[in-house]
């Protein structure tokens, strides 16, 4: 089986090294030519955990191939996955879909034999029928069929995901089509990988509905976590008491500065979009982004709170700027709301991430960034841990007690027992735990 993917970013590149690594022979396309120059030169443009040595011993094995030339790959491929960018259009919300329409036409002129194209890109319900449209109107002769593949992957733990995952989706109204797909992922079937086949919409629609579950119960948890600051009960204690609930479940039930990344927010703002022009507003989702938006500037108010309410003239040491760990990813995370509001009541920033700092610098003005943890919180004001980085989680509390002119720490990932802080002499403030209460 031979498989053309198109876009080497993030879902691009993961899943076309993950199909390689199942022995299919896979030809990554793209048109940066300088992102396939550096694929071709051993190098990964993406930090993703487990993703560089995978994609050196499948290039070594020759089934992992990269080219700008977009019609050699397709004309010899089994299957076409369009994997590119569909950012927020700008203004109304809207995932902007110019660039899978580019690509459909590109491989409607390259198709030799029976393909199926599919799309692997988060995109609207709808958009698989207009790529099978653009292909006939490209090209009448093409014999093709379109499917929808959505992806379940995330950042930092992309590998696995993909691997093992939870189901694999299938949307196409074609067997033909569907058993390329199903013979794709075959070594799943050891495993007993669900294999949920559906039609194109319905395939579109489970992405959506996937990433806007997601998020409403982060926000629900957000939310109880606020209540329980006010009533001093414990929010780990309330989300493994629910959790435990084989309905409701454990996972996403962890409470923090609000969701961010690359897929939450812009999904989220895109189905209420769909929603709403189809006039079938989802009224939980339109509630679950105003109160995520609202949390992240809430967050930079608690900051505030904790340094006796105001910052002004002095110094803040942050810990993580990332979205989440084990990504160098800072799109919508919550330190791009946070910071600036910070700096703007007259806060000086210190900031270290472990990964993020490349992206950081081109993303924050005024901000000094430190070699790493000790080095940031030396004289400054208060610690802000943002991201719950490994390395965060067992710092040195004695010697950050002597660092910090203040013994403030502002916790909002939860990555510390209140009751030990309190005990190690710190000011302790973190997400729904009264440190009066007692952890297990
Ligand atoms: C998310 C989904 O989890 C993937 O299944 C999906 O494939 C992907 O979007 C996508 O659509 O491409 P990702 O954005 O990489 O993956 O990150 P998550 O691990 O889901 O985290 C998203 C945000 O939620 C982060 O800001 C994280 O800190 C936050 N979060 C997550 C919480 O605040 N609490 C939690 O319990 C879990």
């Amino acid at each position: 089986m031979k498989i053309a993917m198109i876009g080497t970013g993030y879902v691009g590149l993961v899943s076309g090294t993950c199909f390689s690594e199942f022995g299919v022979n896979v030809t990554c396309v793209d048109k940066d030519k300088a992102t396939i120059k550096k694929l071709l030169g051993g190098e990964c443009p993406i930090f993703e955990p487990g993703l560089a040595p995978l994609v050196s011993s499948n290039v070594s094995s020759g089934r992992l191939a990269f080219t700008t030339d977009l019609k050699k790959a397709v004309s010899q491929a089994d299957a076409v996955f369009i994997a590119v960018g569909t950012p927020s259009r700008r203004g109304d919300g809207h995932a902007d879909l110019t660039y899978v329409y580019e690509a459909a036409a590109e491989i409607a002129e390259a198709i030799e034999g029976y393909t199926v194209v599919v799309t692997k890109s988060t995109v609207p319900v709808g958009t698989g029928r207009k790529v099978k449209q653009v292909i006939i109107n490209t090209n009448h002769d093409a014999d093709f069929d379109v499917a929808s593949n959505p992806e379940f992957l995330r950042e930092g733990s992309a590998i696995n995901d993909f691997m093992r995952p939870d189901r694999v989706v299938i949307g196409t109204d074609c067997p033909r089509s569907e058993n390329i797909l199903r013979e794709l992922y075959r070594p799943l079937y050891l495993r007993e990988t669900p294999i949920v086949a559906t039609e194109l919409e319905t395939a579109e629609l489970i992405k959506y509905a996937a990433n806007s579950f997601l998020a409403t119960k982060i926000t629900f948890i957000n939310e109880f976590a606020d209540l329980c600051e006010k009533i001093g009960a414990n929010i780990h204690d309330v989300a493994r008491g629910i959790g435990l609930d084989g309905r409701i479940g454990n996972k996403f039930l962890h409470a923090g500065p609000g969701y961010g990344g690359s897929c939450f927010p812009k999904d989220t703002l895109a189905l209420v979009k769909t929603a709403q022009d189809f006039s079938s507003p989802v009224r939980i989702v339109e509630t679950v982004i105003e109160i995520n938006t609202k949390r992240k500037i809430a967050m930079a108010e608690k900051i505030i709170g904790a340094c006796n309410g105001s910052v002004e003239g002095k110094t803040l040491a942050i810990l993580g700027l990332t979205f989440k760990p084990n990504t160098d990813d800072l799109r919508d995370s919550p330190s791009l709301t946070i910071i600036p509001i910070l700096q703007a009541k007259g806060a000086e920033i210190r900031a270290y991430d472990p990964e993020g700092m490349e992206e950081a610098a081109a993303s924050f003005d005024g901000v000094t960034f430190c070699a790493g943890p000790y080095e940031t919180i030396e004289n400054s004001d208060a610690l802000v841990i943002l991201t719950e980085w490994n390395s965060f989680r067992a710092l040195d509390m004695k010697r950050i007690k002597k660092l910090l002119k203040n013994p403030t720490i502002v916790d909002l990932r939860n990555i510390y027992v209140p009751q030990d802080m309190e005990n190690a002499g710190f000011v302790y403030h973190s997400i729904g735990r009264s440190s009066a209460r007692k952890e297990r």
